[in-house]
């Protein structure tokens, strides 16, 4: 009889190389396999495309990959989590706060508040449960070098809590480029275990694409590297049970009087992976105002917060 396949290692023509250029690509587990495309898996661990298809196909033959009664949906949609953000006004705008098994897309324009509310999330989702975190750590993917660990310890004393643990609870990675950030993307699939990693940021999401792919003979080629890197991010928001946090700047096209002022730079691509898109934009002083643009459960509504030393607050009463 045939070995149970329990590992990437049993999938029959899966020798030591093979395995071990999956495992360095990212690939860790079957379910991170079975749910990746042959492609992708092809180009990340340098293997030929039959290779990959034939391992993929294996992996989810062993996980008994394909249609699941919605009693399963709904079995796992009840392990979701949910990360609050300083601001009940914000949380009940994401019904909740940002949850796993998702992929929530700040989008706004420069100072509208995105970084410092990746901030203020990688210091909640290390707080308990009843506290509004998910006992967690969190990954961060700086691409734009804007990461400030004196920020974040500024928002967790805000809060009273011991910053040198929360510091020490961030795993922060700088991408250089776009093709650095896909690779620690991949990469990140171990982590997560080894590391309780609850929350994934990536700040911002289309800043190395759009500098990396300049000019318009490129622009194929862009959306399709991004829309790869989405959909991976994806699979590890819903395989591992993580929320992940992108953010994108628009520019704010004053100009538009009707439709959207706020045309998406890196085009509508990130509207098919963020499972929920929220526009952000500056108002008064440190006031700013926060949007659902598109989301399959959140009502599209619009609420206040403001950014404050301590970090993400409501407004005063
Ligand atoms: P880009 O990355 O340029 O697209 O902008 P962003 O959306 O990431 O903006 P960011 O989160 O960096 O927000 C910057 C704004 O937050 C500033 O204009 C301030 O209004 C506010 N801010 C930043 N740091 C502090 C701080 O330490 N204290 C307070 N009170 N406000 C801050
Ligand atoms: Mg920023």
């Amino acid at each position: 009889m045939a070995k149970k396949i329990e590992d990437i290692s049993d999938i029959p023509g899966v020798g030591e190389k093979i395995g071990d250029k999956l495992k360095k690509a990212g690939y860790i587990d079957l379910m991170s396999l079975a749910a990746a495309g042959t492609l992708e898996v092809s180009e990340a661990a340098s293997i030929g495309e039959a290779t990959a298809d034939k391992v993929i196909k294996s992996a989810r033959k062993a996980l008994n990959i394909g249609f699941e009664t919605a009693t399963d949906v709904y079995e796992r949609r009840k392990q979701i989590g949910k990360i609050k953000t300083g601001s009940e006004n914000l949380d009940n705008l994401l019904g909740g706060g940002i949850e796993t098994q998702a992929v929530t897309e700040l989008h706004g324009a420069f100072g509208s508040g995105k970084t410092q509310v990746g901030f203020q999330l990688a210091v909640n989702v290390q707080l308990p449960v009843e506290e509004g975190g998910l006992n967690a750590s969190c990954i961060f993917l700086d691409v734009e070098g804007t990461f400030r660990p004196s920020r974040v310890k500024q928002i967790a004393e805000g809060r009273g809590l011991d910053a040198k643990k929360i510091l020490g609870n961030i795993y922060v990675a700088r991408c250089y480029n776009s093709d650095h950030q896909m690779v620690l993307a991949q990469k990140i699939g171990e982590m997560i275990k080894e590391k309780n990693v609850k929350l994934i940021i990536v700040d911002s999401v289309t800043s190395a694409f759009r500098a990396d792919f300049i000019g318009r003979g490129t622009l194929a080629r862009r959306q399709q590297k991004l829309n790869r890197h989405l959909h991976t991010l994806q699979r590890i928001a819903d395989v591992h049970n993580v929320a992940v946090y992108i953010t994108n700047q628009v520019m704010a096209r004053p100009d538009i009087l009707f439709g959207d002022p706020t045309a998406p730079i890196g085009g509508h691509i990130l509207g098919h992976f963020s499972t929920h898109r929220v526009y952000l934009r500056k108002s008064k002083a440190n006031r700013r105002i926060a949007r659902v643009i598109d989301s399959p459960n959140l009502p599209e509504a619009e609420t206040v917060f403001f950014i404050t030393p301590e970090g993400i607050k409501d407004p005063e009463e």
